[in-house]
């Protein structure tokens, strides 16, 4: 059986205070290390005679498999946390979005999740361990799982978060100064990853417009509108649709799309939009193409207004 091995998903040095050094090697030789040690171990078991292996063989076998499995895995989600707020290296900014939120929920704030998350991690200094961020459909919420070697795991817990504190990951950079190091990799977090991750977890993958996807579904726009969060909301439908309608969503801007040329000149730059018609095909498709062609930050409501009817989103009357 064989892995693939995942890249490192940003530019080591650019990240703020932990060096390439201990970064790379930490890669190369913890991660990799765990890598190669599970494909070995797996090669192993296939190859040996199970019905004559005795049993403190294979309980051998299997513990050290999980400890790798696991160390794969987990190191995997730590380099995928780093990068900053560009996710190529760069200082970070806290998140937003449907992670963000569910951390406010589950933890009362984001500043009380990050001081439980870094106490434990700082905790565990001088020893060895994890300190993960998971998602826990039993409970369905968030906790910061503490864990002292790869042998500990929440039942079902989805790593969305993992600081690393085996000695590996930062004595080389900080020599016992276990603080300093959660200190530095609290400030190299990209947290679109790790919300991309939570997407994934609670089963709304590719609906949650985030990174490469197009799309917003109604259910993050209204996370979105009741975190404050509210993108500029752009109503483009065609004449002959707006005639059935009666109202839209609360404070859009209503846009024809044949004017098109003349309306995109005027949309901020910098800002969010999401663009809706009334079932979120051509109309709005079209027109957010058009606009992420001119460097807008636009995407579109998935199922358009339709979809936000059926989910009793909150709308206003259409002026006529
Ligand atoms: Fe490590």
């Amino acid at each position: 059986m064989s892995y693939p091995v995942m890249p490192i998903p940003f530019k080591p040095p650019r990240l703020v205070g932990l060096s390439e050094g201990l970064l790379a090697s930490h890669y190369e030789n913890n991660y990799g290390g765990a890598l190669r040690r599970l494909i070995a171990i797996e090669e192993k078991l296939s190859s040996v005679p199970l019905e004559n292996t005795p049993t403190y063989d294979l309980n051998g076998l299997g513990r050290e498999r999980l400890i790798a499995a696991n160390s794969v895995i987990l190191h995997e989600v730590y380099f995928d946390c780093l990068g900053g707020a560009d996710g190529i290296g760069g200082p970070t900014v806290d998140p937003t979005g449907p992670l963000a939120d569910a951390i406010a929920r589950d933890f009362g704030s984001f500043e009380n999740w990050k001081t439980e998350f870094t106490a434990m991690g700082r905790a565990l200094g001088g020893g060895l361990g994890w300190v993960s961020l998971v998602w826990s459909s039993r409970f369905e919420r968030l906790s910061n799982q503490w864990s002292a070697d790869y042998t500990h795991a929440l039942a079902g817990g989805i790593p969305i978060l993992a600081l690393d504190m085996y000695e590996h990951a930062y004595h080389m950079d900080f020599s016992s100064n276990a603080d300093a190091y959660v200190e530095a990799f609290m400030n190299n977090l990209h947290w679109d990853r790790p919300t991309k991750r939570f997407m994934d977890a609670i089963g709304i993958s590719g609906e949650s417009g985030l990174t490469e996807d197009n799309e917003v579904s109604v259910e993050e726009l209204q996370r979105m509108m009741a975190s404050g969060n509210a993108p500029l909301l752009l109503d483009i439908c065609l004449d002959e649709d707006m005639a059935k309608r009666s109202d839209k969503i609360s404070n859009a801007r209503t846009l024809a799309p044949q004017n098109i040329e003349i309306w995109i000149e005027d949309l901020p730059k910098d800002q969010p939009m999401i663009g809706y018609c009334v079932y979120g095909y051509q109309v709005s498709g079209n027109a957010v193409g058009e606009m992420q062609r001119r460097g807008l930050n636009a995407k579109r409501l998935k199922g358009g207004i339709a979809a936000w009817h059926a989910m009793g989103g909150a709308t206003e009357p259409l002026a006529k």
